[in-house]
């Protein structure tokens, strides 16, 4: 399959280049498109095929269900019932933006979309390229543009590498701002549950619910309960590199980080330290940092720790399901 590469501008989209992108949606093809958090991987979310195809495309299980993301809010009308009252208050807050909230799903969400699930993600974006393809193709359900195991594509380079070849369109635009995936909470569930933390912290999402629950899974721990989130239970965002996380007592981290150091340059082994400078700044670079040192060939990347409070949270959820270790120290 050829694939068109279609580069937009994000400040202000070009109406006809968008066109083409939603005749695209439309015909029942996939377009990778750019959002603030990563790149998506979009079809009709009204198009059982056009739905297929992303499975299909990312070797995705079918067990894992997509994220439909609407351009305003009334279409949460369409796609969900039993939708609670903190649940415009959420959107009225947070969206367009990060956060996907899990709803009871309505009869015209197929179970394509759901995975068999009775309930629907549904999220209204931000980045002004995806909103415009969105209001004019409708409804979109995506997940995120890499080839499953793989970081999530942030950088228009890194979906390139990923599907050329394999989608019809793919837009080109800038690195994603945010640089992980939307928080993802269920309000279908009582208490309400935290499933993927992200941008939108969990101190934010406090203030509107304050029962609100973190499933286990989002600390990296095993499975005592059933995973709520299909996607809990596939490794993820993995490298090839081995990821090495070091954590604990802030003054022995650096001395034993050094100690690895020492040990892969005697060993001649190709390795990368991530330096800190901010949670916001990692959260932003981290799935390109796994790509990178995967294209230069380390062997090792070791990152240290940061705290499990705002954003940091979300990182280091990311974090624990690409590394092979965890040293204590
Ligand atoms: O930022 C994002 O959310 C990006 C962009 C493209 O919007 N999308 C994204 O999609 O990360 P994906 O498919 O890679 O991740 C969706 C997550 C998965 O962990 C999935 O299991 C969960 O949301 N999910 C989707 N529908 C669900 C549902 N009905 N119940 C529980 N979890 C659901
Ligand atoms: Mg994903």
């Amino acid at each position: 399959m050829k694939t068109l590469v279609l580069k937009i501008n994000e400040k202000s989209p070009e109406k006809d280049k968008i066109d083409r992108a939603a005749k695209i949606i439309n015909n029942s093809g996939l377009v990778v498109f750019p959002t603030e958090t990563i790149y998506g991987l979009g079809a009709s979310a009204f198009n059982v095929e056009a739905v297929k195809k992303i499975f299909k495309a990312k070797g995705r299980p079918n067990d894992n269900p997509l994220i439909v993301h609407i351009a305003d809010k009334d279409e949460v009308y369409l796609l969900a019932s039993k939708i609670p009252e903190v649940a415009w208050k959420l959107m009225d807050k947070f969206w367009p933006g990060p956060l996907s909230i899990v709803l009871k799903k309505k009869e015209i969400v197929s179970d394509e979309v759901t995975a068999g699930l009775k309930t629907v993600a549904i999220r209204m974006p931000q980045n002004k390229i995806a909103l415009e393809l969105i209001r004019r193709a409708g409804p979109i359900a995506a997940p995120s543009a890499n080839i499953s195991t793989k970081p999530s594509g942030t950088s228009v380079k890194h979906v390139i590498q990923d599907f050329n070849g394999k989608v019809d369109c793919i837009i080109s635009s800038n690195d994603s701002e945010i640089g992980l995936e939307s928080t993802v909470i269920s309000l279908a569930t009582n208490p309400p549950l935290l499933l993927r933390p992200g941008k939108i912290t969990l101190e934010q999402l406090r203030e509107f619910i304050p029962n609100i629950r973190v499933h286990e899974a989002v600390f990296g721990r095993s499975f005592k309960e059933k995973p709520a989130s299909p996607g809990m239970k596939y490794k993820h965002y993995a490298p090839k590199a081995e990821v090495i996380i070091v954590e604990g007592a802030k003054d022995k981290i650096k001395p034993r980080i050094r100690e690895l150091i020492q040990k892969y340059k005697i060993g001649n082994e190709k390795f990368y330290v991530v330096v800190i400078e901010n949670p916001k700044k990692l959260a932003r670079d981290l799935f390109k940092i796994f790509r990178i040192c995967d294209g230069m060939g380390y062997k090792h990347i070791i990152v240290p720790a940061v705290d499990e409070k705002g954003i940091g949270l979300a990182v280091m959820n990311r974090l624990r399901k690409a590394a092979s270790k965890t040293i204590i120290v």
